[in-house]
């Protein structure tokens, strides 16, 4: 008797600590309206990677639009078991993809890719995926400064790649080159799209002769350098402060890409030994990663909550950690070691369809 009470009481408490969790979570969810869950009928990005055979969602070999640094099994891959996964999340299902329901549900619509190469791998893949969803499709291919622009024609929806790796500007002054962490003039352009997908890391780090600037300008000061992770918490901060008071996100969908995590030291999935993805075959059992979340994704939650309108996080960091298997390591035209990108077909086709899940839901 005395042992059933026990066990009754402890059940209560952990309702009680669940209930107190579920409210404290919902209490986030009103107050960082910015990240807006609440659209979303559960956390789609906390789940773990099925086999599933009926994966992958094209034949990359049919899409004649990769480029040679993802196009994998073009370049001699043989291992083909990364094709198979699909994410599954925890407390419900994503549709399946379907692109002729998303170029209907966007006709005339244009959506626009903003950021590195990694926005890049991320445009590559919906190309394919949409080019595959409808035989014989149309796309009209335009090339213009800064950006490439795919309409697929009898749709009328333009899908567009922004090459903005920093998406602050740099301007050419009689001094050098200058990153200018508080003026975003692409803006002017950006916000007459109607899905914005953003994404800013890759390139906060770079030094040497591919650091594309000289100085680093703050107001008035010019810097020859300064801490790079305070730099990337500026630039995003100027990135917010014109979502705030430049886009209209009642015509505009937002969203903001997560940290992509590259592989290349294996002490992080527990093999010290390793240092790149050459050898990968299999994703991390695991369902969260050892050593958490890079600290680039911090920086980027903390400004995404200084956002007052409802900005959608793709948060596809956590899962993407897993899939040490999925990067292109050799097998680009380079033969180097690409443990950074991912192939295509592959992960960033689960990112399109949880982008899917987050615009039409
Ligand atoms: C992309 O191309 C389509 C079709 O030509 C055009 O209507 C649209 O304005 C273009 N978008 C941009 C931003 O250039
Ligand atoms: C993004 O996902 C990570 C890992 O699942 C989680 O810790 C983090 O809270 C998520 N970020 C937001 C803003 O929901």
């Amino acid at each position: 008797m005395v042992v059933g009470m026990k066990k009754y009481a402890l059940v209560i408490v952990a309702i009680c600590l669940y209930q107190w969790l579920c409210m404290a979570n919902a209490r986030e969810i009103v107050h960082h309206n910015a990240i807006n869950y609440e659209e979303l009928k559960c956390n789609i990005y906390e789940g773990k990677w099925v086999k599933d055979n009926s994966y992958p969602l094209y034949d990359s070999s049919s899409c004649p639009h990769i480029r040679k640094e993802f196009d994998c099994l073009k370049y001699g891959r043989l291992n083909q078991q990364y094709l198979k996964y699909r994410w599954q999340p925890q407390n419900c299902d994503i549709p399946r993809f379907d692109g002729k329901k998303f170029l209907s549900n966007f006709k005339g619509k244009q959506i626009m890719f903003i950021g590195d190469s990694i926005s890049l791998n991320q445009w590559q893949s919906l190309v394919c995926m949409f080019f595959s969803s409808v035989p014989h499709i149309q796309i009209l291919q335009q090339r213009s400064g800064s950006y490439n622009n795919y309409t697929f024609q009898e749709y009328g929806v333009s899908v567009l790649i922004f090459h903005s790796p920093y998406l602050v500007d740099i301007v050419v002054e009689p001094i050098g080159r200058v990153l200018k962490l508080d003026s975003l003039t692409n803006g002017d352009l950006w916000k007459n799209m109607d899905v914005l997908v953003f994404n800013s890391w890759l390139w906060w780090y770079r030094a040497g002769p591919k650091q594309p600037w000289d100085y680093i300008q703050i107001g008035n000061e010019k810097l020859k350098d300064m801490d790079r992770m305070k730099a990337f918490k500026l630039g995003l901060t100027t990135w917010a402060n014109w979502v705030n008071t430049k886009v209209d996100t009642r015509k505009t969908k937002v969203l903001f890409q997560g940290i992509s995590p590259s592989h290349y030291n294996g002490a992080e999935w527990n093999e010290p030994k390793v240092n790149n993805c050459a050898n990968e075959k299999q994703p991390i059992k695991e369902s969260t990663y050892r050593i958490g979340l890079p600290q680039a994704s911090y920086v980027l939650q903390d400004v995404l909550k200084t956002v007052t309108k409802p900005v959608h996080l793709l948060n596809i960091t956590a899962l993407s950690q897993l899939r040490k298997d999925a990067h292109p390591s050799s097998y680009n035209a380079f033969k180097g070691m690409d443990c950074t990108h991912w192939c295509v077909a592959g992960v960033t086709d689960t990112w399109n369809e949880l982008l899917y899940t987050a615009v039409t839901s």
